[in-house]
C-alpha cells in the first residue's frame, strides 16, 4: 500500500460513486470522505456561495492531514477549482478536466446541476481538447433532492429524466456525461431512456484512472461497476455536517454496508469558539 490518505468531498451521497470507483481500482486505499449534507444541494447556490463553501470544506480536509484532494463534486469543481488549488497544499484532482481529455465524440451532452450547467465549465474544458466539439449542458435541478431523499422509484424521477434528456436527444448527442456525482445512481433509469447508440459516461472513471500516477497502477485490472458489491472500507473514515444516521442509511445501498459516520462542524466561527 502507498500509505497515502485521499480526502474526498461532496454535498451528500453523490461522491460515494467516486469513492466506490476509487476503492474498486485501489482496494483498501485509506480515504476520508466528507459529506457536507447540512448544505445539500449545492447546485442551486450562487457561484460566490459555492466558492466560499469549497474553501471551507477543503481547509477542513487539509487540517485532517490528507495527501491529496479529490473533488467528488462537479459543482465545486466547475466553480471553485482555482479556490481548491489555492487552499490545498496537496495535489487536487477534479472530474471535469479528467474526463474532458478523454472525450472522443463530436456531439456531447452533459447532465449536471443548475450551477454547473450555467457555468459552462464542461464545454470550456472539453473544447480545450476538442475545439470543435458541440457540448450541450443540461441543468437537472430536481435530481439531487430526489436522490438524497431516496426517491429512486418515484415516477416523477422518470418524467424529469425524460424532460432533461429530450433537448440532448434532439441535438443528436453521441454521448451523455454524468456531470454530477449523484447521477451514476440513476444509471439504470438513464440507460433505459437512452438509445443504445448513445454512450453514458461517468467522469469518475477517468479521474480514478488518473489517480494511478499518485497511487500506483492497480495490480489486478478490475471490472468497474456502480452496482453494490463488497468494498474494503477498512481504511475509510466518513464525516458529515448533517445527520450521521440519515447519511449512513442513504449510503448503505451504494457501499453494500452501513458505514460508521461521524458528525463534524466546519464553520470557521464554530471551530474558533
Ligand atoms: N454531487 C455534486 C455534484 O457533482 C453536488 C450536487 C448538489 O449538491 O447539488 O455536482
Amino acid at each position: 500500500m502507498n500509505g497515502l490518505r485521499i480526502g474526498l468531498f461532496d454535498s451528500g451521497v453523490g461522491g460515494l460513486t467516486v469513492l466506490r470507483r476509487l476503492l474498486e481500482r485501489h482496494p483498501g486505499q485509506p480515504c476520508l470522505y466528507l459529506a457536507d449534507s447540512a448544505r445539500v444541494p449545492y447546485g442551486g447556490r450562487s457561484p460566490l456561495q459555492i466558492r466560499s463553501i469549497a474553501a471551507e470544506v477543503i481547509s477542513w480536509l487539509i487540517e485532517q492531514r490528507i495527501d491529496a484532494v479529490v473533488m467528488a463534486c462537479n459543482t465545486t469543481n466547475a466553480l471553485a477549482y482555482d479556490v481548491a488549488t489555492s487552499v490545498a497544499n496537496v495535489p487536487v484532482y477534479g472530474l471535469i478536466d479528467s474526463v474532458a481529455r478523454t472525450i472522443r465524440w463530436q456531439r456531447v451532452g452533459v447532465l449536471a446541476t443548475a450551477a454547473t450547467a450555467r457555468s459552462g465549465a464542461y464545454a470550456d474544458q472539453i473544447r480545450r481538447y476538442r475545439p470543435h466539439a458541440q457540448v450541450h449542458e443540461q441543468g437537472c435541478p430536481q435530481f439531487v433532492p430526489m436522490i438524497e431523499a431516496g426517491r429512486l422509484e418515484d415516477p416523477m424521477l422518470r418524467r424529469e429524466a425524460q424532460r432533461y434528456l429530450s433537448p440532448l436527444l434532439a441535438s443528436r448527442v453521441e454521448a451523455v456525461l454524468l456531470g454530477c456525482t449523484h447521477y451514476p445512481l440513476l444509471e439504470p433509469l438513464l440507460c433505459e431512456l437512452l438509445p443504445d447508440s448513445v454512450a453514458l459516461v461517468d467522469p469518475a472513471q477517468a479521474l480514478t484512472e488518473r489517480l494511478d500516477s499518485l497511487l500506483g497502477r492497480p495490480e489486478v485490472p478490475l471490472h468497474l461497476s456502480t452496482r453494490p458489491r463488497p468494498l474494503d472500507l477498512s481504511g475509510c473514515r466518513f464525516c458529515v455536517t448533517g445527520s450521521p444516521e440519515a447519511f449512513a442509511r442513504a449510503a448503505e445501498p451504494w457501499l453494500g454496508t452501513r458505514p460508521m459516520v461521524e458528525s463534524v462542524t466546519l464553520r470557521a466561527e464554530a471551530r474558533a469558539s
